[in-house]
């Protein structure tokens, strides 16, 4: 039984299509600059057509901000970054009031969130309440400072970089925010040859700084969600990405497993990485791909569970070994 935008033959195919080849262009221009870290920019790359925030949490000097800010060229999204420090104020992201000495009026001057494409580098070395003040524009798409609400125009989306929260100087991200973020990504040390790689590149271009050309617009990131929200979704798939996350509520080493939020952010997800892969259905094998990038920052760790080390990532792993992959002939 499909629910949702059935597959039409008045061109939704040729539509996916083009949205796969773009997708596919946005990931290699992105690999002539970020050597390696092939899955987790898919899946960021995802996040994005699937309208969602990411997280690129991992050790200092592993390219998170070089990622980040390559796809966003790629992408070309009107792009900030803002470097997260402890003295940060909520105005510097949102803006602040200004006064006019010819109007004798004060004029709200917009702050860095008022882009496309947001980077939030190094986000949990910045005070909770700075952190808020970007939480509400990733929530609700809009800005309140100063008595007054402004609405952030689409396509907006956060890419935020993090250390992990046992580094001295950080603030760990409250729940209530990193469940907004659709996926949280680690990138891990380069594979053989990889670090060479690096270096080689880096020699090679005479020059610290990198750059691609943008494969698409903002009006062009729009049309490929717009593809993404047309893919269909069957029954089975969705009660596959339920049980999933009701198992992390259920698994011993977890206090508090995943809400809705993330069984739908599962779905949402699985439909992009459908578009990448040129089809207009889900698979449950979608959904599976991105399960851990999805559900594992969104899960809290039994006091015993933490102390003896285990990994919200392992988890979700033995999740999706216990629940059964529903055995779905796909149309199509
Ligand atoms: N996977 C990678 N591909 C290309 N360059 C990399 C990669 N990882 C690290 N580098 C290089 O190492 C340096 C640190 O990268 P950066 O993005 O600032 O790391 P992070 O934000 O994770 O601390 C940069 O000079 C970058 O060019
Ligand atoms: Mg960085």
């Amino acid at each position: 039984m499909a629910v949702g935008t059935d597959f039409r033959p008045d061109g939704a195919l040729p539509v996916i299509a083009d949205a796969a080849r773009a997708g596919h262009e946005v990931l290699d221009r992105t690999g002539t600059v970020v050597v390696g870290a092939t899955q987790p920019l898919r899946l960021a790359l995802a996040a994005v057509l699937a309208g969602g925030h990411v997280l690129f949490e991992d050790l200092p000097g592993l390219g998170k901000t070089l990622a980040a800010k390559t796809l966003a060229q790629a992408l070309g999204l009107d792009f900030r970054r803002l470097q997260f420090t402890p003295d940060l104020l909520p105005s510097d992201v949102t803006g602040s009031s200004i006064f006019n000495p010819a109007t004798r009026e004060f004029e709200f001057r917009p702050g860095p969130v008022f882009t496309g494409l947001f980077l939030a580098d190094e986000i949990n070395r910045t005070s909770p309440k700075t952190q808020s003040a970007l939480l509400e524009a990733m929530a609700e798409g809009q800005v309140s400072a100063e008595g007054t609400t402004l609405v952030l125009r689409r396509p907006f989306h956060v890419f935020a970089t993090s250390n992990p929260i046992e580094f001295e100087g950080t603030y760990p991200l409250p729940e209530a925010q990193l469940d907004r973020f659709m996926v949280r990504l680690r990138f891990g040390y380069p594979g053989p040859g990889g670090e060479q790689e690096i270096i080689t590149r880096r020699i090679g271009r005479r020059r610290e700084a990198t750059e691609v050309a943008s494969v698409i617009s903002a009006d062009g990131l729009l049309a490929l969600q717009a593809a993404v929200e047309a893919v269909d979704v069957d029954e089975d798939v969705i009660d596959y990405a339920v049980r999933l996350t009701a198992g992390t509520r259920h698994h011993p080493a977890i206090e508090v497993g995943a809400s809705p939020r993330g069984s739908q952010a599962l779905i949402l997800l699985g439909r992009a990485l459908a578009v990448l892969d040129g089809r207009s259905f889900v698979l449950p094998e979608d959904v599976k791909e991105c399960a851990v990038a999805v559900l594992a920052h969104r899960l809290t760790l039994t006091p015993s569970s933490w102390a003896q080390g285990t990994s919200t990532e392992q988890v979700v792993t033995e999740v999706l070994a216990q629940i059964a992959t529903p055995t779905t002939a796909p149309r199509g």
